[in-house]
């Protein structure tokens, strides 16, 4: 058989993945993977296990069953720090920073956090004002003043400390108006440009498919539809499986939403 040379290996491959919370179960066979340079969108309906399953890929969650193998070696054991230190970077829902502090501050403390050395701290900041000139100019704000937008680009600036070659994002458009969830969405882009891997978990669908080159969706913890982006053109496929999965669940009612 001849090898497939479309077929790369991939940056992060998540086989079968079963996570919860202590003895609670909540997600229970997710496989998916991330490839250099791609961004791998997973959504879903509220509480489908997508923030469960990113926290395990990250290692603040524990793994259950299954393996979670980035850049060669099974990690799905390894303490989160240890994970990070090898290039996997979480930006947490949530805009996680500090506003009484400056951007520039936030960034210094998001590198502490990471474990950079003070040396090496001028040339991270550096590369993070060269991706994102709106930080650079605004090195020494206070991050309380700015935009719920521009705090997502800190809190991502801080995951960028890392220089992380994976890039793991819990819905980065949360809270924010539909013209900046596109200014969100344009940074990733950027960044899969410069060859970094993205795992995106989003609620706005449409935002991410564009975005995406993969797209993965979950229900109940489990993946319902795995496709590539191109082929997501008239998202009936996706609504298909989004509404679709409660019949069969055995729940006739068309659709039935979570009442938080
Ligand atoms: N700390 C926790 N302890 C126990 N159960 C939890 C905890 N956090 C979440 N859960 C449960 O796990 C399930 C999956 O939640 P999760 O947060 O992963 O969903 P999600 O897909 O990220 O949802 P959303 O779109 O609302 O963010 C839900 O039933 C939720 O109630
Ligand atoms: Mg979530």
């Amino acid at each position: 058989m001849t090898e497939r040379i479309d077929n790369p290996i991939p940056l992060l491959e998540v086989k079968n993945l079963a996570t919860g919370y202590g003895d609670i179960r909540v997600v229970w066979d997710v496989s998916l993977s991330v490839f250099t340079g791609k961004l791998t969108a997973v959504l879903g309906r509220n509480g489908a296990g997508k923030t469960t399953a990113l926290r395990a890929i990250a290692g603040l969650n524990k793994v259950g069953k299954g393996s979670i193998v980035y850049k060669g070696s099974d990690v799905s054991h390894l303490p989160a720090h240890r994970r990070v230190g090898m290039g996997m970077a979480l930006v947490q829902d949530g805009k996680r920073v500090f506003h009484r502090l400056t951007v520039q501050e936030n960034l210094l403390l998001g590198g502490y956090t990471l474990g950079i050395g003070r040396r090496k701290m001028p040339e991270k900041l550096t590369r993070i004002y060269d991706i994102f000139p709106m930080l650079g100019d605004r090195q020494n704000v206070t991050v309380g003043q700015m935009s719920g937008g521009q705090q997502q680009m800190v809190a991502i600036g801080q995951a960028l400390m890392a220089e992380p070659s994976l890039l793991m994002l819990d819905e980065p458009s949360g809270g924010l108006a539909p013209a900046i969830v596109d200014e969100v969405m344009g940074i990733l882009v950027t960044l899969k440009a410069t060859g970094m891997g993205v795992l995106l978990v989003e609620q706005q669908v449409e935002a991410a498919i564009d975005v995406a080159d993969q797209v993965v969706v979950l229900d109940i913890g489990r993946v319902i539809l795995d496709s590539p982006a191109s082929e997501l053109v008239d998202l009936d496929v996706l609504k298909e499986a989004y509404f679709g999965s409660a019949k069969l669940e055995g729940d006739a009612s068309s659709e039935k939403h979570e009442s938080a």
